[in-house]
């Protein structure tokens, strides 16, 4: 069911810190910061080959990852995502298989414009997992 990883996401109370790790210390390209007020976030994108790490910070006073972030003040992963060539054949599936949910059920516009979801991490070895169809 599962393709591609698309990205590794790691959330961050500190977003100017984290990129220059990434940037600097890491030497990858790093892109610019990008408002994501439908998701309460900012991201930043850095390209990989083959895939990407995303890296958040709350935006807003209600961000999804706040919660996260009081658990974990230095910041963490927060989420992977993997590509499914069809977003709601492969909820249908894993909801038929007893997997739950993390929020809506419907498909919302990710921050790189295609429909994802995610699955709540109690199913999925304390990991929260989004799926974006791609
Ligand atoms: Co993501």
């Amino acid at each position: 069911m599962i393709g591609r990883l698309n990205h590794v996401a790691i959330a961050t109370n500190d977003l100017d810190k984290a990129c220059a790790v990434y940037r600097d210390l890491l030497g990858a390209k790093v892109s610019a910061p990008v408002p994501q007020p439908d998701h309460g976030v900012v991201t930043v994108f850095v390209e990989l080959p083959g895939s990407k790490i995303e890296l958040l910070t709350p935006l807003g006073g209600n961000s999804p990852i706040a919660n996260f972030l009081a658990r974990n003040p230095g910041g963490g992963v927060h989420h992977l995502c993997f590509e499914v060539d069809d977003i709601r054949a492969a909820r249908d599936q894993l909801l038929a298989q007893g997997a739950r949910l993390a929020g809506d059920a419907e498909p919302k516009i990710g921050a790189h414009g295609n429909p994802v979801l995610f699955l709540h991490p109690k199913d999925f070895i304390g990991t929260l997992i989004e799926l974006e169809q791609a």
